[in-house]
Parts: C-alpha cells; sequence; structure tokens
C-alpha cells in the first residue's frame, strides 16, 4: 500500500456499531466495566481511548513502523522517552534543537541529572567520537529546527548501533511523508503531531514510533503514569488532517522551493538555509534520504536586524506566530520566540540565531507568497 492510501485507510476503518464512515469520538473520561478490571481493552482515558489507537495505527504505518504512541504534545513524547532514563544518563543531541527541546533537558531533567551534550550531527567523525563517551540516547533532528542542518540518518544509525546507543529522530520538520528514518535504521522517531501531521495550527499533539515493542509498552505506561495524554478531539482530528498529508507536503515543498529560489537571489539575502538548495553543505544527503526538501526555510538578511524584524512583521500573508506547519504561511524570529528559552550561556554552542528569520511555508499560491516577500523586501 502507498502513503496516500494508508493515510485515508489505515486507522480509519467505518465504525463497526454503527458504520459510520468517519470513526466517532470518544469524549469520555471512564469505561462502564463487567465486573473489576473486566473490561474492552479500555479502562480510563489518561491511559488509553479508541481515538488515540485510531491515530497510532495510521502514524505507525505512514513511518513503516509497528508500534506509536501519542502523546499530548511533542514535548510530552519527548518526556515519556526521557522518562525511561535514569539518573546519570546522557543524551547526545544535534547542535541545533527546537529551544523547547533544550529547555526542557537544562531546565527540567538536569535536576534528575539527566544531561544533554550537543554535536554536530553533520559530522560524522564528531558523532562517532561522542558516541564513545556512553550516551544512552542520541537525539537527532534533520532538517534541524531553525537551521535546516542535514544529518546522515542512515550513517548515524549504524554508527549508533555500533556503540549500543539508541537513536531517536525527531522528524517533525520533514513529516513522515518526505522522510522515514527507521526504514534507514533509525531506533525511534518522535513527532509534534501539533505541525505537519495535524496540519491545520488547530491542535497539539505528539507521538512516539517505533519497532520495539518493551518500548511501546514504556510508552504507554508513560502516558498513564505521568499524565501525558492527548485529547480524543485532538486525536480525531489529527487523524482527519494526516489524511491530506501527502498533497499538503508536495504543495508546501513545491512553494518553499520557489521561494528559496527567490531569496537566494536577491541581493538583500546573505544566506538562504534550505535542503533543497545546492550549496547547502549536505543538500546530497538530503537528496539521498528525503523525497522532497521541506516546506521551512530560514534567511540571514543583509540588512540591519531592526529592519529584518520589521520585514517580518510586514508580510500580509505569513503571520508573524510561533509554530509551522500548518497550511497558512507563518514566519518567526527564532531568537525571540521558538528558541528564546535557550539560556544566555548556551548560546554559542547552541541558539545563537541573531538576525535568522525563520518561514514556514503554506499551501497558497506560491506567486503571491514569493509576491508578498518580494513587496516587503521592496
Ligand atoms: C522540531 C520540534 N520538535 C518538537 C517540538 C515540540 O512540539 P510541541 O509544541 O507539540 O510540544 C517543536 C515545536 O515547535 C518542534 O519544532
Amino acid at each position: 500500500m502507498q502513503f496516500s492510501t494508508k493515510a485515508i485507510h489505515v486507522g480509519q476503518e467505518p465504525d463497526p456499531s454503527t458504520g459510520s464512515v468517519i470513526p466517532p469520538i470518544h469524549m469520555t473520561s471512564t469505561y462502564a466495566q463487567e465486573a473489576p478490571d473486566i473490561h474492552r481493552g479500555y479502562d480510563y482515558t489518561r491511559a488509553n481511548n479508541p481515538n488515540f489507537v485510531n491515530l497510532e495505527l495510521t502514524l505507525a504505518a505512514l513511518e513503516q513502523a509497528k508500534y506509536a504512541t501519542v502523546f499530548s504534545s511533542g514535548l510530552g513524547a519527548l518526556t515519556a522517552l526521557v522518562s525511561t532514563l535514569a539518573s546519570g544518563d546522557k543524551v547526545l543531541a544535534t547542535n541545533d534543537l527546537y529551544g523547547g527541546t533544550y529547555r526542557l533537558f537544562v531546565k527540567v531533567f538536569r535536576k534528575f541529572g539527566i544531561e544533554i551534550e550537543v554535536v554536530d550531527t553533520q559530522d560524522l567523525d564528531a558523532v562517532e567520537a561522542a558516541l564513545k563517551s556512553k550516551p544512552k540516547m542520541i537525539l537527532i533532528e534533520s532538517p534541524s529546527n531553525p537551521l535546516l542542518r542535514i544529518s546522515d540518518l542512515e550513517a548515524i544509525g549504524k554508527l549508533a548501533r555500533k556503540y549500543g546507543v539508541r537513536s531517536l529522530v525527531d522528524n517533525t520538520f520533514a513529516s513522515a511523508y518526505l522522510q522515514n528514518p527507521i526504514a534507514l535504521g533509525i531506533d525511534v522517531v518522535l513527532h509534534s503531531t501539533t505541525k505537519y501531521i495535524g496540519g491545520h495550527s488547530d491542535i497539539i499533539g505528539g507521538v512516539v514510533i517505533s519497532d520495539d515493542q518493551e518500548l511501546k509498552k514504556e510508552m504507554d505506561f508513560a502516558r498513564k503514569a505521568l499524565g501525558l495524554n492527548p485529547s480524543p478531539f485532538d486525536c480525531w482530528l489529527a487523524s482527519r488532517g494526516v489524511k491530506t498529508l501527502a498533497l499538503r507536503m508536495e504543495k508546501h515543498c513545491e512553494n518553499a522551493k520557489k521561494l528559496a529560489a527567490f531569496l537566494a537571489n536577491h541581493k538583500s539575502v546573505k544566506k538562504v538555509y534550505y535542503p533543497g538548495l545546492a550549496d547547502h553543505p549536505l543538500h546530497a544527503v538530503a537528496k539521498k534520504q528525503m523525497r522532497h526538501f521541506g516546506g521551512m526555510i530560514s534567511v540571514q538578511f543583509d540588512m540591519e536586524l531592526e529592519k529584518a524584524l520589521k520585514l517580518a512583521s510586514s508580510l500580509k500573508l505569513f503571520t508573524l506566530a510561533e509554530s509551522l506547519g500548518g497550511v497558512e504561511s507563518l514566519v518567526g524570529y527564532p531568537s525571540a520566540m521558538t528558541h528564546a528559552s535557550i539560556p544566555e550561556k548556551d548560546r554559542s554552542k547552541i541558539g545563537n540565531l541573531e538576525g535568522i528569520i525563520r518561514f514556514s511555508v503554506g499551501i497558497e499560491d506560491g506567486n503571491d507568497l514569493v509576491e508578498d516577500v518580494k513587496m516587503a523586501l521592496e
């Protein structure tokens, strides 16, 4: 079965009790039991709900994997994964990372003795050297947020296995349509379903996906024990949104390619960060492991910061807002928005994003989007 067919049919069976083509939303906190602990597989929605299961079946299939567990948010999914670690454990991570992910490690997990060490995952020698220090997990963002760095997932998956380290890819920027890390030899995939999977900027959600049955049990346990469950309604919306993921991603990528080409040739632009451009240092790796190059672009304009920020807020079709991956175009200044939570002292290692403007290119008409940026530049 091909991607679009899976997105529409797996986990989307008509409701057996009524024939309703669209599975209903199970807005219930609890379930009737025949006798103590005798029930039909569900006892309390913090632990499980039919809308969680439907979405999990779809997302596991789309990532070419066996198991998925959905959570309240992308950070909820990460919290569940880190809850499998113990004090003294270390996590290696890409040196360009969503600010909230970094904050979670340094402001919360550090108190419990879990450390994060960042490494340039574009550099395989640096990755191998860091793996020798016996981390428990390596967390890769590829493309990374917001500098669109690319890591060779197949090579890192192999290295991680060699050193007995669990590899984890935050696949939020690519989505399951553009890249399937597990098929490339990565152990675990995480998504913020808030973004491309939901696709309409109307939910917050997350998921952990793998082929590891033991990890599936641990993730289900973490959701129940830590209270990291999503709402059934949000899962239903994600199940609806994901049906059009392939179509949306095609358009996101087509529009982003057009905008990146326009920006790369503009005199007021110093640098465009986009894996689809031939001058991206790992363009060839992106080409090898991704179907297309994604809908995210970051730009360093050749102008004073104040002017660049004015430009970002004067766009008509790109709304100045946090987040990404919705049908509507958004623009942001990561240094003051999505990545503002990175502590000042850590900014030389990670998150020195002065002057970088990030575009989440939507699925409006591509020429209209280019025209909007052109007008703002003028
Ligand atoms: C790459 C990436 N991972 C994880 C997250 C966190 O997801 P959520 O906001 O659903 O908790 C984000 C949020 O922007 C993100 O960009």
